[in-house]
């Protein structure tokens, strides 16, 4: 099966190659670690790289955000949109489900007109909306990723935790076990500096790298970098100094919520 490529530096390398045409990921860590870049990553590369249009589907922030923050990454999807191969749209869980439900709703006249290959949901955290039920909700991102798949997309959805308590299991009950592969994104203190670090956790089919790796975002986008060499319990260990929102607000390290 074919394999197409993110273009994230590093990204590719640890999933053997890139992901499976068709298939679905999904990126989940908290506010702040770079979900959304990832996301626009993926299509601006998928459009100026690799000749795939793309669909980015928002229901947090609006396109003028959108647009606003890929600029300052050099991302110019505004000049790419007028040109019909990326699509950024605003919209609701309830209505996007129903719209795959439908014969010849908007992403499959979208797929048909412009011939999209990639499509990002951000974040499908708010999809919990749909139902308080935890069968439900695997049902329902069950049919989200397989209308994807029909229309022969690639898929990236993006997941938040929250920062500092565990959330309530639902979209890891659910998402987990219907997606293709599970991209973890983490704060990580070392030094008393604060780092990100991401893991692959799952790629259905293929062989992936199983090391902890630093990630940065810089003025370019994301880049993934080397392991944390010489550490322990990176993934599942606590912090040795707590952080508080507040001081991370302060710090710049995340944004408020708009
Ligand atoms: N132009 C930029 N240059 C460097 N870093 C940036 C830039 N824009 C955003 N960031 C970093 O990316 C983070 C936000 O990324 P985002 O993708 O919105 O995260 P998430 O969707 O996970 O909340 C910011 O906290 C900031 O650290
Ligand atoms: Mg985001």
């Amino acid at each position: 099966m074919k394999k197409i490529l993110s273009g994230i530096p590093g990204l590719d390398e640890l999933l053997d190659g890139g992901l499976y045409e068709r298939s679905s990921t999904v990126i989940s860590g908290p506010p702040g670690t770079g979900k959304t870049t990832f996301g626009v990553q993926f299509i601006y590369n998928g459009v100026t790289v690799y000749n795939e249009p793309g669909i980015f589907i928002t229901f947090e922030e609006f396109p003028e955000i959108i647009y606003r923050d890929a600029m300052n990454f050099g991302w110019d999807l505004k000049k790419y949109e007028a040109e019909g191969k990326i699509k950024v749209i605003f919209t609701s869980p309830a209505v996007l489900k129903s719209e795959l439900e439908k014969e010849n709703g908007f992403i499959d006249r979208l797929v048909a007109e412009f011939d999209a290959k990639r499509i990002v949901i951000d974040s499908v955290t708010l999809m919990e909306q749909l139902t308080t039920d935890h069968q439900e909700l695997r049902q329902v991102f069950n049919s989200l990723i397989n209308g994807l798949k029909r229309l022969g997309l690639t898929t990236i959805l993006t997941s938040e935790i929250p920062l500092f308590f565990g959330n309530d299991g639902a979209i890891e009950a659910s998402l987990g076990f219907v997606v293709d592969n599970i991209v973890f994104l983490k704060y990580v203190e070392i030094e008393s500096e604060l780092e990100t670090a991401l893991t692959i956790l799952k790629a259905r089919g293929s062989k992936h790298a199983k090391d902890i790796r630093k990630y940065k975002i810089t003025g370019k986008g994301i880049k993934i970098d080397t392991k944390f060499a010489g550490h322990q319990g990176i993934l599942t260990g606590f912090p040795s100094r707590l952080i508080s929102g507040k001081t991370l607000l302060e710090e710049g390290l995340i944004r408020k919520k708009r």
